[in-house]
C-alpha cells in the first residue's frame, strides 16, 4: 500500500477538474486523475506528471456502472487506499429549454451524470476508505442546487440534479461510519467551459478554495453544504 495519501478526481481531463487535481498533487496527494475519454485523460495527466507532479490517470465514465467499478478495482490494487475523492464530473445540457416542454432525456442525461454517476461513484469507493477508517469526499454542486433556486424557471434539469446530489451528500454523510466526511461545495461561477469566458472565478481560484475541506481535521461537521471554506444553509 503507498504511504502517501491517495486522492482521486472524476472529470478531470479539463476545467475545475483539471485545476484541483494539479493543486491535489502539489500539495503532496499521490493523484489519480479519472477522464471517460482515453485520449483526453490520458494526455492531461501526461502533461501533469511531466511537470513533475505525482499524476497518474484512470479511466472513468460516471454514467457506466461497469467503468466505475473497473476503476474501484485498479486503485484497490494498484494504489490500496483512498483519501480524498471529489465527485467534480458534470453536465449542464438544459440550454434554453423548459423542464416541462423539453426532451425529456436532457432530464434523464443530467441526472445520470450529475445524480447517479455521484451516488455510483461513492458505492465504489467508499468501501476502499472505510478500510482504513479515513476519507474526505467532495461533490461539486452549484447555487443552483439550492431549494431556494427551484422557485424561478431555467435550467431545471441542472438545478434538480445538484438538488438531488446536495440530498444525497446529506444521507451519505449521516450513513458513513469512521472519520470520512462527505461535503457538497458550490465552486461560483467558474470561467471553464461550462461557466464560459466571462465568469468572474477561474479555476485556479475554485479549486483553492473547494480543496480547504480536503484536508480538514477529524473534528467539525461530518457534511454539509459549503461556499468559499465556510458553510452555508441550503
Ligand atoms: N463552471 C461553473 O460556473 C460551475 C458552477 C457551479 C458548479 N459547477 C460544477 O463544477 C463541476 C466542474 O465543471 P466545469 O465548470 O469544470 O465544467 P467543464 O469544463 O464542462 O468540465 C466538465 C468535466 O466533466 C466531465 N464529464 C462529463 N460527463 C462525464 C461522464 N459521464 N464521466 C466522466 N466525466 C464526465 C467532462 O469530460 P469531457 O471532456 O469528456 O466532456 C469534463 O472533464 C461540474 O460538476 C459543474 O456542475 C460549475
Amino acid at each position: 500500500m503507498q504511504d502517501k495519501q491517495a486522492a482521486l478526481v472524476t472529470g478531470a481531463n479539463r476545467g475545475i477538474g483539471y485545476e484541483l487535481v494539479k493543486q491535489l498533487a502539489s500539495m503532496g496527494f499521490k493523484v489519480i486523475l479519472t477522464s471517460r475519454d482515453p485520449k483526453k485523460g490520458s494526455e492531461a495527466a501526461q502533461r501533469l506528471a511531466d511537470s513533475g507532479l505525482d499524476v497518474s490517470f484512470v479511466v472513468m465514465d460516471v454514467t457506466d456502472q461497469e467503468s466505475i467499478t473497473q476503476a474501484a478495482m485498479t486503485i484497490n490494487e494498484t494504489v490500496g487506499r483512498l483519501d480524498v475523492l471529489i465527485n467534480n464530473a458534470g453536465v449542464y445540457l438544459d440550454g434554453n429549454a423548459k423542464l416541462l416542454t423539453m426532451d425529456p432525456e436532457i432530464l434523464e442525461r443530467t441526472m445520470s451524470t450529475n445524480f447517479f454517476g455521484v451516488y455510483h461513484v461513492m458505492r465504489s469507493f467508499i468501501p476502499l476508505m472505510e478500510k482504513r477508517g479515513y476519507g474526505r469526499i467532495i461533490n461539486v454542486s452549484s447555487e443552483y442546487g439550492a431549494m431556494s433556486a427551484m422557485s424561478s424557471e431555467g435550467a431545471g434539469a441542472y438545478k434538480i440534479s445538484k438538488l438531488a446530489m446536495n440530498a444525497l451528500t446529506r444521507l451519505a454523510a449521516a450513513e458513513v461510519r469512521g472519520d470520512i466526511k462527505i461535503f457538497a461545495v458550490d465552486p461560483g461561477w467558474v470561467s471553464s467551459d461550462m461557466g464560459g469566458p466571462s465568469a468572474p472565478r477561474t479555476p485556479k481560484r475554485a479549486a483553492e478554495l473547494i480543496l480547504r475541506l480536503a484536508t480538514m481535521g477529524s473534528e467539525g461537521p461530518r457534511g454539509g453544504f459549503f461556499r468559499d471554506g465556510k458553510p452555508i444553509d441550503w
